[in-house]
C-alpha cells in the first residue's frame, strides 16, 4: 500500500485538515457528552512512547493512518476541558468559533504587530481593544473601528497572556514614576503596594522590571483575602518616612484563589487623593464589566490608571489572549522607549504598527480569537455566559453549604468557589482532591485561603449544572469514607 505523506500544499491540507476536523468533532462530542474521563494521566515517558514521538521526529512520514492514531492518543491523554465535569482552572472552555480563528491563523500566520505584516489582524486587535476599553469607560467613539484621536480615549494592547499584560502595566507605571528608568535602570526608592495575595505574575513582573521583590509592600487582607483599604494610609506613611516613593497600588478584580473582588472604588479614591498610579488585575474578573448585573463588582474601575483582562478566561477564547488597558493613551507609548531601526523606520505608511507598544516582537493575531467568539455569539451571548456562570456558582454555594458534610467559607462573587469536607484536616483535603482527580470523573482544584486548605471549583464550562455538583459531592463523600 502506498503511504500518503503529508506535504505542505493545498490538496494535502484539505485532506489532512478534513480528517483532523472530523476527529476533533468526535472528540468535542464525546467530551461534551461526558462519555470519556475528564483526565487520565500516564507516566510521561510511557506517554511519549505511546505518541510515537521519537520515531516521528527522526523519520517524519506522517500519513493519514498514523495521524489518526497519533490524534487518538493525544486526545485520550488531554485534559477534556469541554467535559461538563471539568470544573478546574481559570482557563476558558473555548467557543468553537475562537478555535476556528486559530485554524485560520494556522495557515495565514500573520505577525501583525507591523501593520503591513497583517492588516486584517491588526485592525481586529485595535477594534476589540476599543470594545474592551469601552466597557471600562475609556473609549468614547460610537464605532469601535474609529481609530482617530479622542481626548478622553485610553489605549491598550493584546498580549500573550495576563502575566505579560501585568508586566506591561508595571513598565508603564515605572515610566510614569521614573521616566529615565529605561535608560538608567530602575531607581531603588520605588515600591509597589499590593495585596498579600496578588497573583504571582505581579511579584515576577516587579522583579523582572528591576525593582526586586523586596520593593513589594504587602497590604493586609481580611480572613477571606480581600484587601483592607484602610491599611493603605499607614503603609503610605511608612513608605514616605523611609524616603521611598510608591510606583503603584495594585488591587485584585478578582482574586485567583477565591474569586472575591477587592474594594476597587475605595482603593481608587485613595490613589486619586494621593496621586498614585492604580492598577487593577482583572485577569479573571474584568469580564463582569460586560454585564449590567455584575459590573458593580468593579465599581470605580474608571479611577484606575491601568487594568488587565484575560479573554482566555471568561470570554471563551482559546489561550492565549489578554489585554492591558490604560486610561491615559500616552502611558502605553511611554512603557517602551526603544527603537529598532529595521522596524521603526520613519516612513509614510498605511495603518499602525503595534510593535513599539509590546514586549513581543512577533505576535499572533490574538484579537481574532475574541472577534470570532463575539461574531458568533454577539455581545449578548457572551454576557449571558458570564452572568449564567456567576449565577450558577452562587446556587452551587447554597447546595454545598446546605450539605451536612461540607462548608463554604464565603458566598461567591464570581464563578470561583472554595469549599471543604468538614470531617477532614488540610492534608486530607488535598489527598481528597488528588484522589478525585485520579479517578478521572471530575477535575477540580484546591487552594489555600488564609492558611486553610479548600477544594476549589471554577465554573467555567457552559455545560456544568447543579446536577454535576450533586454527583461530585456524592463522589467526595464516597471517597472520604472509603479512601
Ligand atoms: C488574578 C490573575 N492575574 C494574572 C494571571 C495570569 O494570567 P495568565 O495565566 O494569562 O498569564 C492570573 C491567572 O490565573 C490571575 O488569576
Amino acid at each position: 500500500m502506498p503511504v500518503l505523506l503529508m506535504k505542505s500544499n493545498a490538496k494535502d491540507y484539505h485532506k489532512f485538515a478534513t480528517k483532523t476536523v472530523e476527529l476533533l468533532s468526535q472528540y468535542l462530542k464525546k467530551s461534551q457528552e461526558g462519555k470519556v474521563p475528564v483526565l487520565q494521566q500516564m507516566p510521561a515517558q510511557k506517554l511519549g512512547e505511546a505518541l510515537n514521538l521519537n520515531q516521528l521526529i527522526k523519520k517524519g512520514g506522517l500519513d493519514l493512518a498514523q495521524m489518526q492514531t497519533f490524534l487518538q492518543t493525544y486526545f485520550e491523554n488531554s485534559q477534556h476541558m469541554h467535559h461538563p465535569q471539568y470544573i478546574g482552572h481559570q482557563v476558558s472552555v473555548p467557543h468553537v468559533a475562537s478555535g476556528l480563528a486559530d485554524m485560520v491563523h494556522g495557515v495565514v500566520n500573520n505577525p501583525m504587530a507591523i501593520y503591513e505584516m497583517g492588516p486584517s489582524a491588526a485592525v481586529i486587535e485595535r477594534t476589540v481593544v476599543n470594545w474592551m476599553l469601552s466597557k471600562v469607560g475609556w473609549f468614547h467613539w460610537e464605532k469601535y473601528t474609529n481609530f482617530e484621536h479622542h481626548p478622553e480615549n485610553g489605549s491598550g494592547i493584546l498580549t500573550h497572556g495576563g502575566s505579560l499584560a501585568n508586566m506591561t502595566a508595571m513598565l508603564a507605571a515605572r515610566a510614569a514614576a521614573a521616566p529615565d528608568a529605561w535608560e538608567n535602570g530602575a531607581p531603588d526608592d520605588l515600591v509597589v503596594l499590593a495585596p498579600e495575595v496578588s497573583h504571582y505574575s505581579i511579584a515576577r513582573s516587579i522583579s523582572m522590571i528591576g525593582l526586586g521583590k523586596k520593593s513589594i509592600v504587602s497590604i493586609p487582607v481580611n480572613e477571606l483575602e480581600v484587601m483592607q483599604p484602610e491599611a493603605l494610609q499607614s503603609a503610605l506613611e511608612k513608605v514616605k518616612s523611609e524616603g521611598k516613593r510608591v510606583m503603584c497600588v495594585i488591587a485584585n478584580g478578582c482574586a485567583t484563589a477565591t474569586g472575591l473582588y477587592d474594594p476597587i472604588d475605595e482603593i481608587g479614591h485613595f490613589c486619586e487623593e494621593n496621586n498614585l498610579w492604580f492598577h487593577v488585575d482583572g485577569a479573571h474578573g474584568a469580564s463582569a464589566l460586560i454585564s449590567e448585573k455584575e459590573k458593580h463588582l468593579l465599581k470605580g474601575v474608571r479611577r484606575a490608571d491601568s487594568m488587565i483582562w484575560d479573554t482566555h478566561k471568561m470570554l471563551r477564547t482559546t489561550t492565549l489572549c489578554a489585554a492591558v488597558l490604560f486610561k491615559n493613551p500616552t502611558c502605553l507609548s511611554n512603557a517602551f522607549q526603544q527603537k529598532g531601526s529595521y522596524i521603526f523606520h520613519e516612513k509614510e505608511q498605511v495603518g499602525f504598527d503595534l510593535l513599539p507598544y509590546q514586549v513581543e516582537c512577533t505576535k499572533a493575531g490574538l484579537g481574532t480569537k475574541l472577534f470570532w467568539t463575539l461574531a458568533a455569539e454577539g455581545e449578548q451571548g457572551v454576557r449571558d455566559f458570564v452572568e449564567g456562570r456567576y449565577a450558577i456558582t452562587r446556587q452551587m454555594h447554597d447546595l454545598i453549604d446546605a450539605h451536612p458534610d461540607f462548608e463554604c467559607p464565603y458566598f461567591p462573587e464570581a464563578n470561583i468557589l472554595c469549599f471543604r469536607y468538614i470531617h477532614f484536616d488540610d492534608a486530607k483535603q488535598l489527598a481528597l482532591r488528588n484522589a478525585i482527580t485520579k479517578k478521572g470523573n471530575f477535575y477540580i482544584t484546591s487552594a489555600e485561603v488564609s492558611g486553610v486548605r479548600y477544594l476549589r471549583l471554577t465554573v467555567i464550562n457552559p455545560l456544568t449544572t447543579l446536577g454535576h455538583i450533586e454527583k461530585l459531592l456524592e463522589e467526595i463523600v464516597a471517597q472520604a469514607s472509603n479512601p
